[in-house]
């Protein structure tokens, strides 16, 4: 038993005054491994002209038999720590968005706080679909905003492939794996807003709808279809399903709807957004959204085409590839938004 105050934790109550909350770092990782859409031609009955067609991909990213989501999660989580010039030991919150974990239990995101050595932090898992990684920021803004943390590591990762049912062609084209990172960094107020310009989170939006819960759903492995009844694999029931069609609908509306709320609670407008990052599920609800909101289509960020749809890991990863890239200066709005499984959709608008 020790005497000494208990290093382990959030420390601290939620306090009024608000800190700004800025990302320090960010980072990614996927697999080598590349399967593209002349691969699917000898799995199923496709063509790479019908995937590019209605999706925008020609090639995602599959991990092997030995990776799996921590695997990534990791390697994407050194990168933002290292940009961020944060130590793991300084670390307060590990956050991890994930639909795949490594196991139902312990936490991915505990397996990951120990791999790194963030031996003083807190770590959870979050499933919000594909929307984890807003999701993931909203709450670790939200903790070191009121100061109960000063560095959080917010990831989004996942291995999607593993549970691809590749006797589906109407969902196994659609998917890839990997993993994003950011680190938050609390600083002291003024909180960001329209006129001072400084760098920070200035809004973020999240929200669900439970009655929408069957367009997007892996159905078995739970508690619902358990692995120890022999129908559940029978049914193949731990497998992605997607009404994909309704889907579609669904999210051109609420990814329109919700860039517009951050953008107008941060005082901006689409002429403002240096990048929209939208989530990479499909080509075509991307550039439909960039239109509804009116962000011109070369502010639109598109990677979808080399990675397929990553669920929480496709904004963080695309943020860190124009942030490595140099294509974000300090200054820049920077405006997120997904949708995903529950359902559920939000959105961020945050400055560098
Ligand atoms: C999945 C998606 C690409 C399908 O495109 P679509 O234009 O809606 O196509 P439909 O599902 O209506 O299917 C049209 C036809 O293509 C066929 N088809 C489906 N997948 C196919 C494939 N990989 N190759 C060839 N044909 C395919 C269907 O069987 C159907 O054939 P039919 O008319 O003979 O029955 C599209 O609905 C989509 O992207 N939805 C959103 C999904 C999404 O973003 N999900 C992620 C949420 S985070």
């Amino acid at each position: 038993m020790t005497n000494g105050p208990m290093r382990n934790g959030l420390r601290g109550a939620a306090t009024n005054h608000a800190r700004r909350v800025r990302i320090a770092g960010t980072g990614k990782a996927v697999p080598d491994t590349v399967l593209t859409n002349a691969d699917f031609e000898r799995i199923v009955d496709t063509s790479n002209e019908w995937i590019v067609a209605r999706t925008g991909i020609h090639e995602r990213r599959v991990a092997t038999d030995d990776e799996y989501t921590s695997v990534f999660a990791v390697r994407a989580a050194r990168e933002a720590l290292e940009m961020a010039g944060v130590e793991p030991g300084d670390v307060d919150l590990v956050l991890i968005s994930t639909v795949t974990p490594d196991m139902p239990f312990p936490s991915t995101a505990c397996l990951v706080q120990e791999e790194l050595g963030a031996k003083d932090a807190t770590s959870f898992d979050l499933n919000a679909g594909c929307t984890g990684f807003i999701y993931g920021l909203s709450v670790g803004h939200q903790y070191v905003a009121s100061g109960a943390a000063s560095t959080a590591l917010v990831i989004g990762a996942e291995s999607l492939t593993k549970y691809t049912d590749y006797e589906d062609r109407s969902t196994c084209v659609l998917f890839g794996d990997g993993a994003g990172a950011v680190v938050l960094r609390g600083e002291d107020p003024p909180a960001p807003n329209s006129a001072n310009g400084l760098p920070g989170v200035l809004s973020v939006a999240i929200h669900s709808d439970g009655s929408l819960a069957h367009l997007l759903e892996m159905p078995g492995g739970g508690s619902r279809n358990p692995p120890n009844r022999p129908e559940t694999l029978e049914e193949r029931l731990p497998f992605i399903r997607m009404l994909g069609n309704e889907t579609f609908k669904v999210a051109v509306r609420t990814l329109a709807e919700v860039s517009g709320e951050v953008l107008a609670d941060a005082g901006q407008a689409p002429e403002d957004v240096k990048w929209l990052i939208p989530h990479q599920a499909n080509r075509r609800i991307i550039d439909a959204v960039g239109r509804r909101i009116e962000v011109p289509a070369d502010r639109v960020y598109v990677n979808v085409d080399r990675y397929g749809n990553t669920s929480a890991a496709s904004i963080p990863i695309a943020l860190d590839e124009l942030n490595r890239d140099g294509r974000i200066d300090s200054g820049d709005l920077i405006l997120m938004a997904a949708f995903g499984a529950g359902l559920t959709w939000g959105a961020a608008a945050v400055r560098f």
